[in-house]
């Protein structure tokens, strides 16, 4: 499909403007970190933001016929199963899974510059083969019936030109993908490792301005080093939606700002300690079914950063002494602990990424 061509000034419908607004804030995938611990810390702090998984491997999840790879919780809806891989039939299989055990969107990775995707020949590496994606796309959306969605970047190692990108989402969106998660910076496959190809290839958002100028029947959402809220919702009078990883890891509170400000409803924690209050539960449960604390208590370690204590809470909960002696009372303890160090009212308190008080509501 060329750009602009098909349904080019079709009159947006109500299901396409649902469909639109249901991607406007996304939690990016994570590996090793968008586990089901920290989606559903994730839902605590929000109730609209979607929930994707870590990439998990369609190969994998077939050896291993799906099993605790699938396991969330019914809280985390709407969340997206990322896969990785380039054999049409075995994603489609995946995807099949996929949808049996729950989740609202598929979502293909097209975007991980990791040497270890790329000998897989998935990933990023897949952009400089359209039709094949578009073939996975095809066989994936013909086995759900669930949205099958990709996320991809602007380009591989120095490739600039726009044609580049436009003609992959032109190729992938005929065979019936209709939203697009650009990682807005190339991937250089030739010689940078994950973590400098998320920091290194310059971030150019303009391109997927144009994409979503290009293809306006299409769904874009933007992604890549968006940090302040400010920032993230200047775009979306252009662009659909956003997607945001680290800044949601490292400064998880910022989530609980996402409901206000980007759907007009209210917060459902309107104090870290509201949040703290609503893992208890949680925590408690997953220590009776013999998950260790730290693999839920690490999503956490960011909750109180900026703020006075953040440290000793942060190291509270990071000592396996202490988690093993309070078990699931380990927050409410670490909390003591970091006010004893403070004195500040967590009300005095504001989210240091937007200046903007943190219980505030629209
Ligand atoms: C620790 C880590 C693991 C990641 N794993 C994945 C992954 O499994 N799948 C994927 O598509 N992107 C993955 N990414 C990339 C993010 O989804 C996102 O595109 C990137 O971090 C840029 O967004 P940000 O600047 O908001 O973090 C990962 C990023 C980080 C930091």
């Amino acid at each position: 499909m060329a750009a602009g061509s098909a349904h080019c000034g079709e009159s947006v419908t109500a299901e396409r403007v649902a469909a639109r607004s249901s991607h406007r804030f996304c939690v990016a995938p994570m590996l090793d970190v968008s586990d089901r611990h920290f989606r559903f810390f994730a839902r605590v702090l929000s109730r609209r933001a979607r929930l994707y998984t870590e990439m998990i491997v369609a190969q994998a999840l077939l050896q291993h016929s799906g099993g605790r790879l699938l396991a969330f919780a019914e809280s985390e809806h709407p969340v997206a199963l990322q896969l990785g891989g380039s054999e049409p039939q075995w994603l489609a299989r995946a995807a099949r899974m996929g949808e049996q055990a729950g989740f609202d969107e598929i979502n293909l990775n097209c975007g991980c510059p990791s040497p270890r995707v790329q000998q897989g020949a998935f990933g990023a590496a897949l952009m400089r083969q359209p039709a094949q994606v578009a073939e996975c796309v095809r066989a994936m959306r013909a086995a759900v019936a669930v949205p099958v969605t990709v996320k991809h970047r602007i380009g591989i190692d120095r490739e600039a030109s726009y044609g580049f990108v436009r003609d992959f989402v032109g190729t992938v969106a005929e065979a019936g993908c209709e939203v697009f998660i650009v990682h807005a910076r190339n991937a250089w496959l030739d010689g940078l490792d994950p973590k400098e190809n998320r920091t290194i290839p310059p971030l150019r958002y303009p391109v997927v301005a144009r994409l979503a100028a290009d293809f306006p029947q299409l769904t874009f959402v933007l992604n890549g080093g968006l940090r302040r809220h400010v920032d993230a919702l200047d775009w979306l009078d252009r662009l659909d939606g956003v997607m945001i990883g680290r800044e949601a890891a490292d400064h998880p509170w910022m989530l609980s700002e996402v409901d206000w400000r980007y759907f007009g409803s209210p917060a459902p924690c309107t104090t870290r300690d509201d949040a703290i209050d609503a893992m208890r539960p949680y925590l408690q449960a997953e220590l009776a079914k013999g998950t260790a604390p730290a693999s839920v208590v690490r999503h956490l370690l960011g909750l109180f950063n900026g703020l006075p204590g953040a440290r000793r809470w942060r190291r509270a909960l990071s000592d396996q002494t202490f988690l093993a002696r309070h078990g699931a009372a380990v927050l409410e303890q670490a909390r003591s602990l970091m006010k004893a160090a403070s004195h500040v009212p967590e009300k005095d308190r504001s989210f240091a990424g937007t200046g903007t008080p943190a219980t505030r509501s629209p």
